[in-house]
């Protein structure tokens, strides 16, 4: 866990670097969202109670050890023994029990307020699908597919739109977990999971997939941005336009569209169509490219497109065998879709 966090935080800090963007440390100690803040609470009442309990133990040990220990002068024989203290027996049978069960209830409050099994009316509701090796997020309200990055409004207990997740998986076993918005949830072939976030704060929050899902699970990083409401609404409108299409970058549009990129990729306005990668519609409003492995710039692109597999190895988008002018092309469209 300290190793996949760490490789978090290099992750993040060095495309927070490149795009020039602040992140937060991705501490579930520092929850920005209602779920977050209940497993704090929960955490922290736990890890107060079984701390108690080894401070304890630990001292009780300790004085048996100090004051019961074998001595240079002992005659060899045991001490007195004591069978059956009765008030001994119930007390370390009581106290245990009512631990158990303050923990049981609290967790279980914890538990219902976490589930939920369908959106409360009003919510805003996205659907996840966990791919080897990227993020699907789909808007069904608003027609929007977007990839890797998530944006969400802010919203607060009683005010604004929380976000209501249904999550699917395309292939194996994912989990999405974003550890100041909510704790993790697992993506599941041919089952539907559900989980919501509440970020109260506008900004960048990072996650990526908890579940060792392939070779490449480590570069399966998430990016959630919280806007406030207008801000939000200006970004679901952004979306749902087609395509641009820019005249000067005709040529390259026609050399995408005449190789197999169509197959898994989609533009809407364009005969793109494909559902097996990531929707390129508004590829450049989206910080990364690879689910978090590169900054999104032309260069990054053009390095991308020549061989995928460089920057994930074992990622399913084959490199196209372009030649170079053609790469260029292909990229000099790709950076038009804003
Ligand atoms: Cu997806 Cu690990």
């Amino acid at each position: 866990m300290p190793f996949k966090l760490v490789a978090m935080l290099l992750a993040g800090g060095a495309l927070a670097a490149s795009a020039g963007e602040s992140i937060q440390t991705p501490s579930v100690f520092a929850p920005v969202s209602t779920p977050a803040d209940e497993i704090r609470d929960l955490a922290w009442l736990v890890i107060g109670i079984t701390g108690a309990i080894f401070v304890v133990v630990e001292a009780l040990l300790l004085v048996a050890i100090l004051r019961y220990r074998r001595r240079r002068d002992d005659d060899g024989r045991e001490p007195a023994q004591v069978y059956a203290s009765g008030p001994i027996e119930m007390a370390w049978t009581i106290v245990p029990v009512i631990i158990v069960v303050v923990l049981f209830l609290v967790t279980t409050r914890s538990i219902a307020t976490l589930q939920k099994d369908s959106a409360p009316p009003g919510w805003l509701q996205v659907t996840l699908v966990g791919h080897q090796w990227w993020w699907e997020f789909r808007y069904p309200e608003y027609g929007i597919t977007t990839a890797n990055e998530l944006h969400v409004p802010t919203s607060g207990p009683g005010e604004g739109r929380p976000t209501f997740l249904t999550l699917h998986s395309a292939d194996v076993i994912h989990s999405f977990w974003i550890p100041q918005l909510a704790g993790k949830t697992d993506l599941v072939p041919n089952r539907e999971n559900h989980m919501w976030i509440e970020p109260r704060e506008p900004g960048l929050f990072v996650g990526q997939c908890a579940e060792y899902c392939g070779t490449q699970h480590a570069n399966m990083l998430i990016r959630v941005i919280a806007h406030p409401p207008e801000e939000f609404e200006a970004w679901v409108q952004s979306q749902q336009r087609d395509a641009v299409d820019d005249p000067e970058a005709h040529a390259g549009r026609d050399r995408f569209l005449s190789t197999a990129c169509v197959n898994c990729h989609r533009v809407a306005g364009t005969r793109a169509n494909g559902s097996f990668g990531p929707d390129l519609t508004h590829l450049m409003s989206r910080a990364t490219i690879g689910a978090g492995v590169l900054a999104n710039d032309r260069e990054n692109l053009i390095a991308w497109v020549e061989d995928p597999d460089h920057f994930k190895p074992g990622a399913l988008m084959p490199a196209m065998g372009l030649s170079d002018p053609d790469v260029e092309r292909v990229v000099d469209y790709l950076v038009t879709l804003q």
